[in-house]
């Protein structure tokens, strides 16, 4: 496992996030700890951090460090949990969404159409539903609304009735399958349609959206005046979600007109902060 994993936007979450040596911060998405080892060196002996994850490589990563309190949980509890701890208001709160490169690497978890894999995706092997369940019970128009809400894939009802008029004839259980009865929709741009399509039942299988409108409502609440939201995206549909929230929030106001962009120099040696958009938002009023 790469140990000197450099996370995304390190040096634009460092600045932003305005780290105080005694303060309390939120890691909602610990991964492989990056982002939480870079506020531990700038805190003092009396700093925390809580840190957040569901995966099962974020817990085998957990650093050994007396500040640290780790949460197998998903960040959509934070405040309880912050709540149970004693530790409401924080200083500030980073989010970096999405999937870690490793859990991206196994092929077992099905993240990517790349590798056949069982059509798993959920990031917590606590839930109960997989991508499978999802592909076998839904109806077309269930389907059709995951894929074109959640992939902003078009045509859904086609692609939907595709796969059910597949699952009639033969169980779709692997990824493989799936890029397989769905072939002739990714003509154009077969890597794009791919990514859309597992992205759709990711989210789906997760409920990826409404998690983060969970944090991001309970982030206004337990954010001190003054203290810092940091949210990294990886597509549009969470990014329109973020912009929204702080616009529309009478309590956080952003700090920059536009996201925060990795530079050229990060793009070139991390393919994943290609789509990578920081988000930055104060509070500044209880
Ligand atoms: C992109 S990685 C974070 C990488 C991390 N910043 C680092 O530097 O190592 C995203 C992590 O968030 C976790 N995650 C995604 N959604 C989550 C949720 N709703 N609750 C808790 N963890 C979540 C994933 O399991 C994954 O480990």
């Amino acid at each position: 496992m790469d140990m000197v994993h450099k996370p995304v936007l390190a040096n634009e979450v460092i600045k932003y996030l305005n780290v105080k040596p005694e303060g309390r911060y939120v890691d909602a998405t610990y991964g492989l700890g990056g982002h939480s080892r870079m506020i531990l060196d700038k805190l003092n002996e009396h700093g925390k951090v809580v840190a957040f994850d569901v995966s099962p490589i974020a817990e085998q990563h957990i650093i050994n460090d007396d500040r640290l309190t780790f949460i197998k949980s998903n960040f959509r509890y934070m405040k309880n949990w912050l709540d149970f701890l004693g530790l409401i208001p924080v200083d500030g709160i980073i989010a970096d969404l999405g999937v870690s490169s490793p859990q991206l690497d196994v092929a077992s978890q099905g993240f990517t159409y790349r590798t056949p894999a069982p059509l798993d995706l959920r990031m917590d092997k606590d839930l109960s539903v997989t991508a499978e369940d999802i592909i076998r019970k839904s109806s077309v128009e269930q389907l059709a609304e995951i894929i074109s809400q959640y992939g902003e894939l078009e045509p859904a009802q086609a692609i939907a009735s595709a796969i059910v008029e597949a699952r009639r004839k033969q169980p779709i259980v692997s990824s493989a399958d799936l890029v397989s009865v769905t072939r002739r929709f990714a003509r154009g741009n077969p890597k794009r349609f791919y990514s859309r399509l597992f992205q759709a039942l990711r989210i789906a299988v997760n409920d990826e959206l409404n998690a983060l409108k969970d944090l991001l409502e309970q982030a206004e609440e337990v954010l001190r005046v003054g203290g810092r939201l940091l949210i990294i995206t990886f597509h549009s549909l969470e990014d329109r979600i973020v912009k929204q929230f702080f616009a529309k929030s009478e309590k956080l106001e952003e700090l920059e007109d536009s996201p925060v962009l990795p530079s050229h120099a990060e793009t070139r040696e991390n393919r994943r902060a290609r789509s990578a958009k920081l988000r930055i938002a104060e509070k500044v009023k209880e």
